[in-house]
């Protein structure tokens, strides 16, 4: 008797027999050394250059205003970048999430702010044990968040900063009143192995504010805010070691205030889309350095090509990614749609417009299989995507790093 064909799926072999792992990292990594040009696709890419300067200029803007800096690493979750960042000057990392800080505390990072409220037995326990390897702090919004931290802190014998965190205009976490902050601040102080280090005061809806102006204003009313809870918990006997918050899109205000004594900023390092329609004004101008290279996969339909990258290559949730040609956006195609796997490319529609450079010939689209770089819509989601980073300098690969954060989200 033939047995019968495998067709109905509990017919195959269960996935925890030693199948080789359906991830995307099988496919080989590009060599060092290789042309960037060759890149399989779709791929995470950083300008390594233009990600130093990026780095090198918000530090240096800190160093000047005489303000710490404290890099989001939920924007790249990779030890790789934090390493240039605190080589830089950087006096520590933030990560939102317990999890998240795992590989970062692995890699060697020794002091870590997570810029969240954490609830859950597990994580709570979690970052008790992370606190016994390096220096870190959470952010707390109600007693009961501060009798879990001291339960899970006191079992293993750990110390951990306690921020409390305000709310200054975002309406997301955070106390909004005086007495409030008070009562935590008291709570914090009953227990020994708690330290209260002072306030978080971030605002994230006023980072993507397209004014100047408007950033600004908020930026101050924020900063006011902030300022006044600090002298009310001096007052009260809580003086705040560290007013922490900020991101790129305030973080020129913020030095400016006298309020803020540390930065989070995360973005800055990779300037997506979001971030560069933004209207930039003063100093702080930051370049494009992350990347997503695709390949042109499709060329049957007319008036449009297909890119192998789409919504599973990248976050759309801050809008589509631009199309980089020549060190700028395009000014001939845009990227329309993001479908599951496809990204359609088509001409940016001209008419109407009166600029003499857009009234000549129509520039060729790219033809199968080219390469096609992107600038994507918003960073930190899209690294959450990609195991790996490649890593290039002079158009050639030069590392490939983890993403070893990528998943991280409890
Ligand atoms: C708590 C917190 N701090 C800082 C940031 C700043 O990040 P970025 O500079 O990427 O806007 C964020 C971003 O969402 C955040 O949630």
């Amino acid at each position: 008797m033939t047995s019968p064909t495998p067709t109905h799926p509990a017919q195959f072999a269960s996935s925890d027999a030693a199948a080789p792992a359906s991830d995307h990292s099988l496919l080989a990594p590009p060599e060092i050394d290789s042309d960037a040009a060759a890149i399989e696709t779709p791929a995470l890419v950083l300008d390594l250059n233009a990600a130093m300067r990026n780095i090198r200029r918000l530090q240096h803007a800190a160093n000047k205003a005489g303000v710490k800096l404290r890099p989001h690493a939920k924007a790249h979750k990779c030890p790789d970048i934090a390493r240039l960042q605190l080589a830089e000057g950087a006096v520590g990392i933030c990560c939102q999430k317990v999890s998240e800080a795992i590989p970062f505390v692995a890699a060697g990072v020794r002091d870590i702010h997570i810029s969240n409220e954490i609830v859950g037995p597990q994580k709570v326990r979690q970052l008790a044990d992370l606190a016994l390897h390096a220096r870190m702090s959470v952010c707390v919004d109600h007693v009961s968040q501060i009798d879990a931290l001291a339960m899970s802190t006191d079992a293993v014998s750990a110390h951990l900063g306690v921020f409390i965190e305000i709310d200054i205009g975002q309406h997301r976490c955070g106390v909004a009143t005086l007495n409030e902050a008070v009562a935590l601040a008291k709570h914090i102080a009953a227990f020994p192995q708690l330290e209260f280090r002072g306030l978080q005061a971030y605002h994230g809806g006023m980072q993507h504010k397209r004014g100047f102006d408007e950033r600004k204003e908020m930026a101050a009313q924020a900063a006011s805010r902030a300022a006044e809870i600090a002298q009310g918990l001096r007052d009260a006997g809580y003086p705040c070691e560290t007013i922490t918050g900020g991101g790129t899109g305030s973080a020129e205000f913020d030095f400016a205030s006298g309020v803020f004594t540390e930065i989070q900023a995360g973005s800055y390092v990779f300037m997506d889309a979001d971030y560069a329609s933004n209207d930039y004004v003063g100093e702080l101008h930051f370049e494009h350095s992350l990347f997503i290279a695709a390949s042109v996969m499709s060329v049957a339909v007319q008036d449009q090509v297909v890119l192998d990258a789409g919504l599973k290559s990248m976050s759309v949730d801050s809008g589509l990614p631009w199309i980089w040609e020549n060190a700028q956006r395009s000014t001939s195609f845009t990227y329309t749609a993001a479908n599951d796997e496809h990204g359609i490319v088509r001409r940016v529609d001209h008419s109407g417009s009166t600029d003499d450079a857009t009234s000549g010939e129509l520039a060729p689209f790219p033809s199968l299989g080219a390469q096609v770089m992107l600038v994507p819509g918003h960073c930190d989601p899209t690294f959450n995507v990609y195991n790996r980073l490649v890593v290039i300098e002079q158009e050639r690969v030069a590392h490939v790093w983890p993403i070893a954060a990528r998943g991280m989200s409890w």
